[in-house]
């Protein structure tokens, strides 16, 4: 038996026992003829003293049989401070050379040698809470009578918007399969094969520029469900999210959650997941601004300004016209009250403002085109708001709802879908596929969280002629729509019955219950910013009779 009990198991109770411990060593130190090691595993700490010299340095894997013997004063940083092991033997079962890495090491330290990182308390803490979100997961769907079924990964390429990491056949050379962006399609088979209430935990991939919330591969809680509207899913889903967060964290979340319409969102905070645990919000000026004398103002599409109280230096103000730079703008516009009149920025173009001014209230102002002003404002707004400390700590849960169906790129030269191609619009907005799609409302919704796009999901299209319209407004041509989704098209003539759902990425969820920063603090094994995998050097090179067997020659960039 290598061990009776764990690491954090022994109490005063246990006082008298001959147990045995199995662990690394957190420390060791001696005094005089006595040492002191602090023998570690995942469930705690537990206090081992011996009369014998130990040779085993920290880190190294540690065997103590001995006696449980309490402690004339409790050690109340520990939980099993009450009491120490008497060591009669130590066994050094392997030893440890110095860790390559410490408390203070950089992230690119902590990746390569991540399989030592995983020994930190912060990330068993993490991972623990995720498997304890993932579980709580499970057993409310359980409950709810949704089946857990797995999906192919080595699929075809569906449009979730990103790009596809493919996979090339050896058996059909020349052919990709591609790795799943979600598992969509798959999901609305299963309702039209008769398996409503369709759960998978399960691992997506997307070849994306990566963020402190995304990864090239990350997990969703996927879900569908058959006659459904947007209602039953919003029931369904704040019950999840309120189970999981008092099973977890324990705290008690009230549902419903808020809700909100894109347009709101997009107008009163610049961006479809605002985080609205503070005000500063944006105010619509356009009316007035073209009635100004600044040029800027007259020409512009759209003029928006956020009103901030505070004494903002050049330097600052430069940093806040960088942010909106990053989204498109061209500049921002600024003016404040100083002793009852407009000064600096653009004051010598305006004979007044739009909104009531007090004395240093700033005006920053992005004149642009719709698709511009709200992203480039909202981004300065997020950032006023850490920066100035405005954000209160709370869970501020709300859907976004009435997203538009689609939206025009520029990229592509094509309308392409918001959320994605098999989302139903509006009945009442069914007339404009054809000639204004953009003005088309969806049956999609969001659930964000302070900030964060936790989930996303629809009611579906499920009558192939409205798929069929839909995919003509998206410039999907009758070839396409044929290669690309002829089983679906096909699935619907054999009476699709209404189906919808939605997906959470689990990683963004455990970040926030964890207070994370970033997803990989919750991934065991994540990828870096340059989506490589530094503790496996991946991706890498193949062999050249691994390229050949695939018939594959890569060439240099
Ligand atoms: P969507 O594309 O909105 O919807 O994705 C759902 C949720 O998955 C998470 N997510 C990510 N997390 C980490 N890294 C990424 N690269 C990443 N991309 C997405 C987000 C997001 O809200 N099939 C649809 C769902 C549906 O319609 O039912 C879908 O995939 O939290
Ligand atoms: P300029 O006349 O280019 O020196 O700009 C005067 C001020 O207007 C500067 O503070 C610019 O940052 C700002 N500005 C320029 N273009 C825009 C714009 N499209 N929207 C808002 N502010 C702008």
């Amino acid at each position: 038996m290598y061990r009776s009990h764990t690491c954090g198991e022994l109490r005063a109770t246990n006082e008298g026992q001959e147990v045995t411990l199995a662990g690394w060593v957190q420390s060791i130190r001696t005094h005089g003829a006595v040492t002191f090691i602090d023998i570690r595993d995942r469930y705690g700490i537990t206090q081992v003293t011996s009369n014998k010299p130990i040779d085993a340095s920290k880190e190294s894997v540690i065997q103590v049989k001995g006696t449980v013997v309490k402690k004339p004063e409790a050690n109340k940083k520990l939980e099993t401070g009450e009491i120490e092991v008497q060591a009669k033997e130590v066994i050094l079962l392997n030893r440890s050379a110095p860790l390559p890495l410490d408390e203070n090491a950089t992230e690119e330290t902590r990746l390569k040698y991540r399989y030592l990182d995983l020994r930190s308390s912060h990330m068993q803490k993490n991972l623990i809470l995720r498997h304890k979100a993932t579980m709580s997961v499970r057993k409310y769907f359980d409950e709810l009578g949704f089946l857990e079924m797995e999906t192919p990964i080595l699929g075809k390429s569906t449009p979730e918007g990103a790009r596809d990491y493919l996979v090339p056949s050896r058996v059909n050379q020349g052919k990709f399969y591609a790795l799943p962006q979600s598992p969509q399609i798959f999901k609305q088979l299963f309702q039209v094969g008769g398996l409503d209430r369709y759960l998978q935990i399960v691992k997506c991939f997307r070849d994306e520029d990566l963020r402190a919330d995304r990864q090239p591969e990350f997990t969703q809680i996927d879900l569908e469900m058959s006659y459904v509207q947007e209602e039953d899913i919003y029931s369904v889903m704040e019950g999840m999210i309120a189970r999981v967060w008092k099973e977890t964290i324990g705290v008690e979340l009230s549902i419903p959650f808020a809700r909100m319409k894109y347009d709101e969102a997009m107008l009163r905070f610049g961006s479809d997941k605002p985080d609205v645990r503070f005000g500063l919000e944006i105010e619509e000026v356009t009316k007035w601004a073209k009635a100004t004398d600044f040029s800027i103002f007259k020409e512009a599409e759209v003029v928006r300004c956020l009103k901030v109280a505070g004494d903002f230096s050049r330097k600052q103000i430069d940093k806040l016209t960088d942010i909106a730079k990053v989204y498109g703008a061209k500049g921002l516009a600024w003016v404040k009250k100083e002793e009852g009149n407009l000064a600096g920025g653009i004051a010598k173009f305006l004979k007044d403002v739009p909104v009531e001014l007090k004395d240093n209230e700033y005006l920053f102002f992005v004149a642009d085109s719709i698709h511009v002003v709200p992203a480039a404002l909202g981004a300065v707004r997020l950032h006023l708001g850490k920066e100035l400390q405005l954000i209160k700590e709370k869970w501020s849960f709300l859907w976004i709802t009435d997203f538009p169906l689609m939206e025009w790129s520029e990229e592509d030269s094509r309308y392409v879908a918001m959320h994605h191609p098999f989302t139903s619009p509006q009945e009442e907005d069914r007339h404009l596929l054809a000639t204004e799609p953009h003005h088309a409302k969806s049956k999609a919704y969001d659930l964000t969280l302070n900030g964060v796009e936790l989930g996303g999901g629809s009611i579906r299209i499920h009558q192939r002629d409205l798929q069929v319209e839909v995919f003509n407004a998206l410039g999907i041509t009758e070839q396409e729509q044929k290669e690309k989704f002829g089983f679906l098209l096909g699935a619907f003539e054999y009476g699709a019955p209404p189906h919808g759902g939605l997906a959470f990425g689990l990683d963004r969820m455990v970040m926030l219950l964890a207070g994370a920063e970033n997803i990989r603090e919750v991934i065991a094994f994540p990828k870096n910013k340059d989506a490589v995998d530094l503790m496996m050097d991946s991706p890498s090179s193949v062999s050249q009779a691994q390229l050949d067997e695939l018939a594959i020659s890569t060439r240099k960039k």
